[in-house]
């Protein structure tokens, strides 16, 4: 198994956040097993009747945790009548779960010059690669100001949320040393003071910029999207004509995005 691009872990344990719809899960980390906050996994499984065979369904999933933390952490939905995520969903602590040894993915804060004001944008289960930036200090220290937005459908859904509330309380004093902004954004029910509204909504009608206190600056202002892809395609166009885009040619941009399908 070595010299296989894949290797067999552990689960180790589970974490039920919505009944039958979202939930964590975590797994041994393998040996020389590096990646940058923001990055994805492949995650595989065995065929449900051929428990001890080769895996033969693979799914990205970001990593929670950071870089230098252990064990491995993935979030993730049930999709329902999806091939992997409702067999994800019903493992237990001790059963195997394979992962490819490569990772893979571009939504890291090196896509950016550091300094100014970081937005990290997430519908749904975007939040995830985005948790693991949070938990790495090299984030917090890079730039001045993060502004989290977590679009959901119901309050239930927001995940993490007693995490988060304590990076609010230790944000501005090291190693958490920027200023932190949390907006959770529910559609489907209200929260006070949160307008029931879509993400790409508040952007089009700049109520975002106001929850945020922080109007947007192209010039200082950098923003991933991450999640639902009619949600970054719609923001990413409304975004484009703030000023945002994507880095290339080695140029540096303002603009990050990742679609989970
Ligand atoms: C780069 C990347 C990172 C990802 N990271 C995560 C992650 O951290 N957590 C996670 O739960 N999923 C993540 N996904 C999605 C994941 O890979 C699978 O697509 C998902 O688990 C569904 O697999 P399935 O076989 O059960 O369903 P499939 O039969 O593959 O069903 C796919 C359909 O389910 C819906 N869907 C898929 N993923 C999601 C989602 N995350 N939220 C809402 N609806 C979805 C879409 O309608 C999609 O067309 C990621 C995908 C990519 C490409
Ligand atoms: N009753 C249910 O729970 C239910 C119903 C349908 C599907 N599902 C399943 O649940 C999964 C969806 O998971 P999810 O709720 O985490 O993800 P989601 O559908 O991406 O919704 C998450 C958040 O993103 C918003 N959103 C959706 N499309 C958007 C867009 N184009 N622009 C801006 N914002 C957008 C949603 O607002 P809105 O609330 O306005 O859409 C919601 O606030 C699917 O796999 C589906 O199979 C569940």
């Amino acid at each position: 198994m070595t010299d296989s691009k894949y290797v067999k872990e552990t689960v180790l344990g589970t974490r039920e956040w919505v009944p039958g719809k979202l939930f964590s899960i975590t797994v041994s980390r393998p040996e020389h097993f590096e990646f940058k906050a923001g990055q994805f996994a492949r995650l595989g499984l065995a065929a449900p009747d051929q428990p001890n065979a080769e895996p033969s369904v693979w799914r990205a999933y970001s990593l929670v945790n950071a870089p230098q933390q252990s064990p491995l952490e993935f979030y993730a939905i049930v999709v329902p009548d999806g091939e992997f995520s409702p067999r994800l969903a019903q493992l237990k602590a001790g059963d195997a779960v394979y992962i490819d040894r490569t990772l893979f993915g571009f939504l890291t804060i090196d896509r950016f010059e550091p300094g100014g004001t970081l937005w990290l944008i997430a519908t749904g289960t975007g939040l995830s690669a985005y948790l693991s930036m949070l938990h790495d200090p090299t984030t917090w220290s890079a730039f001045d100001h993060i502004i989290l937005v977590h679009g959901v459908r119901t309050c239930a859904e927001l995940a993490y949320a007693d995490q988060i509330a304590h990076w609010q309380g230790c944000a501005g004093t090291a190693p958490f040393n920027a200023q932190f902004t949390y907006l959770p954004i529910p559609t489907q029910e209200s929260l006070p003071d949160t307008p029931r509204a879509r993400i790409t909504t508040l952007i089009e009608n700049g109520q975002l910029e106001t929850l945020a206190n922080a109007p947007l600056d192209p010039a200082t202002h950098k923003i991933m999207l991450c999640g639902n892809p009619a949600m970054v395609t719609d923001a990413r166009n409304l975004l484009k004509t703030k000023g945002f885009v994507a880095g290339r040619r080695g140029v540096p941009g303002n603009l990050a995005v990742e679609n989970y399908w």
